[in-house]
């Protein structure tokens, strides 16, 4: 149905079109213009024009300088400073015409110089902004163009410090964008210039705002039209109306087009993103000066404190995950493939929900989320603290003001959100800070409330808070409406189960709140397996039991509005010492886009369409260790992700048993002779999908071995599978009389995690190995036949400190003396007295690498002997060799 809005013009739309055809002005022109640039790391002036090559790297855009020195480099650190893009490109100016760039983003300061002349600036990393380059044009249509960039520390642009990389460049595309002399505005904060709201939709009619601002470039004031069509996507118009107006010299104007009672659409939701638009054609004496095509989409939410969300009148549950923008080894600078794979594997996951991590992300983002029908939290960097400054906290508003009108018009988004954790720096602050602190953050929260209803008032406002009682103490948590927590009970601190008992208690303290689960989340390493799965261990297993267990806790509790899990994917972040260095590993799938086990165990939970996957999507491998001599089968845990009832497994094409399906999973204990075996899943006996594993069984007794490669993970229960060689670490195990094993000593805990979490340099690929240790063991031993056997001791020397970040270390700490202890094997020194913290350094790795001739069947016997404090060891291999 189309409606006729108030104003209607004798001209019919395809007539306009006949016109504009024969004008010289055509409506807006937006190309790319990434091409050809060069870029120099540094500082330099390179604002005038020059063709000088030499120091300089053709790059295209998106680009950033970061992409490498982020990854494990052995430095710590990445480049946080200048870098200059230049480019000569060619454009004949016309008469008529404004000529503008648009940076998607460029992180985090940025200068531009137009034929040597400073055009304009920008702060902040997130948003996009326009630059108008017409008065800086050279009519000989030779142009020059240099942009310098900036990503240092900066204590008024947000975000100060978080757990990301600040990767600095022009990351994201830009465009040149030609219009007339008036246009939609190119200065309204990156905005579209064009606003479309719904302040009131049914699943019958709807009312249609549309808020144009318009500047005249003309030192004459100008009769304007505007033609606006609202359409879904090739079909025929909703409603069309015309408006004239008059745009003073030189001058902006606010005009508002309302488009009342439109029939005729489907809802936006879910599980059908129908998307419209509305098409806006701008006109100087029936001349098209501009035109632009804007989102929208037609539907009506709230939530409700005790029930949750609703969308056009339906309770749902909002499920997804969080996102960072980055991907190893390409930085933050990501084409818009990549990010479409990004969206892809969230809706495919079953989700229907995305907070974008910390900051505005990329078009291609928001474009997706409503084509894919994905709801959007967004939000501003303003991550872990503030700074007391008048200056931060412009920018920190005018970031706000960027996100709300670049992303206005999609109806993906529902929730702008303001602060993350801002708390979060308190614990490295002087007591007597705090209260100025607090002060200065409610403050900020206040205005940028008010700010956010006041730009728009059909969304809601949210802010992520962790659990530190400040947020109750200082009234912080009541200023958004929504109360976001990121929250994560059984990894951090806690047990899985303190996580309802937490939100139960948030809910009787605050019964009027609106609650949501912005963060939770487990990290896991695809190279770790354990059978003991435990808090912090970053296994595989233990990602899943996290997962599960918040999940099922969130499912549970109506009053939760959602859950956003952290994270969907693998980021970086170069501060970060887990597992995996310099990358923080909560993602359900990993950097190069591969979904980890709990990625499936998350589309079982959430999807409605028919799930079966198995679990140990990286694993092939299992090695047992016999605990006896009759032990000569390998046990293996197996396990599959489904939103079936029950699930049968065959092994070797042979039905072996049913598992019924709980939270997303069913599980079977299998003992398997050592080989290669093929399982299936069976449901009415269909044979798919496969996974082939193989079994390898060390024996118990060694003694007829006559080729040994044993490889022992030593201080915890996980075994070690290298990505590179497949060389299987086994954990570790205690010796047994006729057998072989550890004796003595204990697992390194600090606080209650198990190893130290920190960063073993020069040790990137090994980082999981080293970071857990026995402690004081009195020796190794194995009953090994006469032979020569190569031994490689792992060890290192720790900082102990629970959890810190890579940067704290500037330098290598040297702790002469502090550990002292002597290795022998069969009574023959080895090492007379290891001091690894003098020698090498805390945190440094030290590989003792030696051979051995075992002879008289007297076995091998390692003796570790301590002089100064407890001897530490991080792994043993043995392997038989020729001479
Ligand atoms: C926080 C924070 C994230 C961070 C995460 C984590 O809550 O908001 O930026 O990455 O926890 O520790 O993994």
């Amino acid at each position: 149905m189309t409606r006729q809005c108030v104003f209607i013009f004798g001209i019919c739309f395809s007539l306009v079109t006949n016109i504009v055809g024969q004008t010289a002005v055509e409506g807006r022109q937006k190309i790319s213009f990434n091409s050809g640039w060069l870029f120099s790391k540094g500082d330099r002036d390179a604002s005038l024009p020059d063709r000088a090559t030499l120091g300089w790297q053709s790059v295209q855009f998106p680009h950033t300088w970061n992409d490498k020195d982020v990854l494990a480099d052995g430095e710590r650190g990445y480049y946080r400073g200048i870098g200059w893009y230049k480019k000569n490109f060619r454009l004949q100016p016309e008469e008529g015409k404004k000529y503008f760039l648009r940076f998607e983003g460029v992180n985090q300061e940025a200068e531009i110089f137009v034929n040597g002349k400073a055009a304009g600036k920008h702060i902040g990393g997130y948003s996009a902004f326009n630059i108008e380059l017409t008065p800086f044009l050279d009519p000989s249509a030779e142009q020059y163009i240099s942009v310098k960039v900036d990503n240092s520390f900066n204590e008024n642009i947000p975000p100060l410090s978080a757990d990301f990389t600040f990767s600095g460049g022009i990351y994201r595309p830009v465009h040149l964008i030609t219009t007339g002399e008036q246009h939609f505005s190119m200065s309204d904060y990156g905005g579209p210039g064009v606003y479309v709201s719904t302040p009131r939709v049914t699943s019958q009619n709807a009312d249609v705002h549309i808020e144009y601002h318009l500047e005249n470039g003309n030192a004459y004031d100008q009769a304007l039209t505007i033609e606006t069509i609202i359409q879904k996507e090739s079909s025929s118009a909703l409603a069309r109306k015309k408006t004239t107006v008059i745009v003073p010299a030189l001058q902006n104007r606010t005009v508002e087009v309302i488009c009342p009672d439109i029939g005729g659409f489907e809802l936006w939701s879910p599980d059908n993103p129908a998307m419209y638009y509305v098409e806006s054609h701008l006109f100087k004496s029936g001349e098209l000066v501009d035109n632009l095509t804007q989102p929208f989409g037609f539907r009506w939410f709230h939530f409700d404190p005790e029930k949750g969300f609703f969308l056009n009148g339906e309770n749902l549950k909002l499920m997804g995950a969080n996102r960072h923008q980055d991907r190893i080894p390409y930085g933050n600078a990501l084409s818009d493939d990549m990010h479409r794979q990004d969206m892809r594997l969230l809706k495919d996951m079953g989700a229907n929900f995305l907070r974008t991590a910390h900051y505005p992300q990329a078009t291609e983002i928001l474009d997706n989320a409503d084509q894919l029908g994905l709801l959007v939290w967004e939000e501003i960097p303003l991550v872990n603290e503030v700074t007391i400054s008048r200056e931060h906290d412009e920018n920190a508003e005018m970031m706000l003001k960027e996100m709300i009108r670049q992303h206005y018009n999609h109806p993906s988004v529902i929730i702008w959100a303001y602060m993350n954790e801002i708390y979060w720096a308190h614990r490295f602050k002087p007591e007597e800070e705090l209260p100025a602190r607090n002060r200065a953050t409610l403050a900020l929260a206040r205005k940028l409330e008010d700010l956010a209803r006041e730009l728009d008032p059909y969304r809601y406002t949210a802010m992520a808070m962790h659990n530190y009682p400040a947020y109750e103490e200082t009234g912080l948590g009541d200023i958004p409406m929504i109360a976001g927590w990121n929250l994560y009970h059984g990894w951090y601190y806690g047990n899985h189960e303190d996580f309802g008992k937490f939100m139960d208690e948030q809910r009787l303290k605050y019964p009027r709140r609106i609650h949501f689960i912005s963060e939770y989340g487990a990290g896991s390493d695809v190279r770790l397996y354990s059978e003991k799965p435990e808090k912090f261990d970053f296994t595989i297993e233990e990602q899943i039991n996290f997962t599960r267990a918040i999940t099922r806790q969130i499912l549970d509790r109506p009053y939760i509005a959602g859950g956003a899990l952290w994270n969907l994917i693998d980021f970086s972040s170069e501060r970060r010492v887990d597992a995996t260095s310099h990358i923080n590993n909560k993602g359900l799938v990993t950097v190069d886009r591969k979904p980890k086990d709990a990625y499936y165990l998350v589309q079982a939970m959430l999807s409605e369409k028919p799930v079966s996957e198995w679990g140990y999507s990286f694993r092939q491998q299992w090695v047992h260790a016999a605990v006896s001599p009759s032990d000569t089968l390998v046990p293996v845990r197996m396990y599959a992700f489904s939103n079936q009832k029950t699930l049968s497994l065959y092994v070797n094409n042979r039905f072996s048993a049913e598992s019924e399906v709980k939270d997303g999973m069913a599980e079977w204990l299998l003992c398997l002779p050592p080989g290669k075996h093929l399982l299936s899943l069976g449901q009415n006996s269909t044979y798919t999908p496969e996974k082939r594993i193989e079994t390898t069984l060390i024996p118990f007794h060694l003694k007829d071995e006559p080729t040994l490669d044993i490889a022992m993970n030593l201080g915890v229960n996980y075994a070690f599978i290298d990505s590179r060689t497949g060389l299987y670490w086994i954990p570790e195990r205690e010796h047994r009389s006729g057998s072989w094993g550890i004796i003595g000593g204990k697992q390194l805990y600090i606080g209650d995690k198990v190893g130290t979490k920190e960063d073993i340099l020069a040790a990137d690929e090994e980082d999981p190995l080293y970071q857990t240790m026995r402690v004081d063991p009195s020796e190794f031993r194995a009953d090994v036949p006469d032979g020569t056997y190569e031994i490689e001791l792992l060890m290192v020397d720790y900082v102990r400190k629970s959890r810190r970040f890579a940067d704290e270390d500037k330098e290598i700490t040297y702790e002469p003396g502090r550990r002292v202890f002597g290795i022998s094997v069969n009574g023959r020194v080895v090492e007379q007295a290891i001091d690894m913290g003098g020698s090498y350094g805390l945190n440094v790795p030290y590989r003792l690498v030696f051979r051995h001739t075992v002879k008289d069947n007297a076995g091998l016997s390692i003796q570790f002997h301590p002089f100064k404090r407890e001897p530490v060891v991080s792994a043993i291999r043995i392997r038989s060799v020729r001479y």
